[in-house]
């Protein structure tokens, strides 16, 4: 059987940074793919040819089935062709990966590695940071009320409370945190000039290649000396557990070491920064919306989840085939790589009714922002506990909401959201 080929105009736009910014007509190419060639391939002269999974169907078989289906065969996230060769250069066993972290593992690491600290993500043991969090909402909210009545939402106030709350359960003191800040925009935002590290437009794999080692040098550089202070004095922190971890009987390798900080450092609040913030544009724009959840009584969980679905800041991760599958009436083969696109699975209309609405009243909201399955996120659990209760401590604090200028997403095909999201605001 061959192979169903995409339009130019949907391949090209599943791997532009710049759709990922204007959104709005990425949404309208999705929904021409989940409709007419929901499984299909991508190709584009810079990059080899991947499958776009686009249904939340599709989505869920191949993460619910990492034994034909892996992370760690090639790039867990879009890279070209020359940016893969380059990677494959430079890093030991020639696997790609200039970060090896749970997510570019695969069965049997995989798990080993998981488990050390997969309790600490536990809503069980999360009870037991709650009132640390609520403590960082409240000063995020006495910042943001300081701030005359308007604010960048985004920059002033998203961008740090998610920071703080992963930095201290990490346990990176908070005057390293801009530092922090910087090397996760400089990482994830690597293709947006505002953000990377070079200010400027990337033209070449080397390039980018070039500047992400220098980010990732940067964080090895901070995470060893943590290392070294926790294995000396050990304190309640997950860098404690870390660095003090044993796989297999031996300490942790240094490139997995490395790994496990990064994935936790970074992936921990970009991804609930654009989540918190796009749950404020909602309510900014719709006063009974804002009215209700203002009620100190008003259960959020709705709001969260739905505003978990509405931004879903993890845009895809890549998988590899490890034999031929038949999915989705298509034959994957062997060696196969494919794209599994959250932002369509959670607009997929087989799913949601009315999938384009911001709706909290879902009655059962099955977003897939988090993916599924063996790498389902580690932290979900702490993101939607961070936003609850940042919405809990700041909701009641305010009398109105509204826009007060253009919001802008930023332009990465990985990590996306709103960079700014100008308000004005009235105290209760
Ligand atoms: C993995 C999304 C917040 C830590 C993932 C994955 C997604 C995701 C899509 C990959 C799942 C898969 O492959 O099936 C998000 C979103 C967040 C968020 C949308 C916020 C709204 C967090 C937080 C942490 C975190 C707060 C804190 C530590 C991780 C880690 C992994 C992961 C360590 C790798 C898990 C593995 O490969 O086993 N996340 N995440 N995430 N996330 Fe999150």
């Amino acid at each position: 059987m061959t192979k169903p080929i995409l339009p130019e105009e949907v391949a090209a736009a599943v791997v532009d940074p710049v759709a990922y910014g204007s959104w709005d007509p990425l949404h309208e190419q999705l929904a021409w793919a989940r409709a007419n060639a929901p499984l299909a391939v991508a190709e584009n002269a810079e990059l080899d040819p991947f499958w776009l999974v686009t249904r939340h169907a599709d989505i869920m078989a191949i993460s619910r089935d990492p034994g034909r289906f892996a992370n760690g065969l090639r790039p867990t996230v879009l890279t070209n062709r020359d940016g893969e060769a380059i990677a494959r250069a430079a890093t030991p066993g020639g696997d790609g990966h200039l970060i090896r972290s749970l997510v570019q593992m695969d069965a049997p690491d995989h798990m080993k590695y998981r488990l050390l600290t997969q309790s600490w993500f536990m809503p069980k043991n999360l009870k037991i940071v709650e009132d640390r969090i609520r403590h960082h909402a409240r000063s995020a909210v006495e910042q943001m009320l300081a701030m005359d009545g308007t604010c960048d939402f985004a920059r002033d106030v998203a961008a740090h409370y998610p920071l703080r709350v992963i930095m201290d359960i990490l346990g990176v003191p908070a005057e390293d945190e801009p530092r922090m800040l910087m090397l996760t925009q400089q990482l994830f935002g690597s293709t947006d000039p505002e953000l990377n590290r070079s200010r400027e437009a990337i033209t070449s794999a080397e390039q980018a290649i070039a500047m992400l080692n220098y980010v990732i040098a940067d964080f090895e550089q901070y995470f060893g000396a943590l290392t070294a202070d926790r294995r000396a004095s050990p304190r309640e922190d997950i860098a404690t557990v870390i660095a003090n971890a044993t796989v297999g009987g031996a300490s942790i390798p240094d490139r997995e070491l490395a790994g496990y900080y990064m994935i936790i450092a970074t992936a921990g609040h970009d991804t609930t920064s654009a989540s918190t913030a796009g749950a404020i544009m909602e309510l900014a724009k719709n006063p009974k919306l804002f009215e209700r959840f203002r009620d100190a009584e008003s259960d959020k969980a709705g709001l969260i989840e739905e505003a978990i679905r509405w931004t879903t800041p993890v845009q895809h991760f890549m998988r590899s085939a490890r034999e031929d599958v038949e999915i989705g009436g298509q034959t994957i083969r062997e060696g196969d790589w494919l794209m599994l696109n959250y932002v369509s699975g959670n607009r997929d209309e087989a799913v949601f009714g009315d999938p384009f609405t911001f709706d909290p009243d879902r009655e059962k909201n099955q977003q897939i922002a988090f993916g599924f399955g063996a790498h389902v996120c580690l932290g979900q659990h702490l993101a939607r506990m961070e936003m609850r209760i940042l919405m809990e401590e700041l909701l009641p604090r305010l009398k109105s909401i509204e826009l007060a200028g253009e919001p802008a997403r930023v332009e990465s095909v990985f990590v996306g959201g709103l960079k700014r999201l100008p308000i004005r605001f009235a105290p209760a």
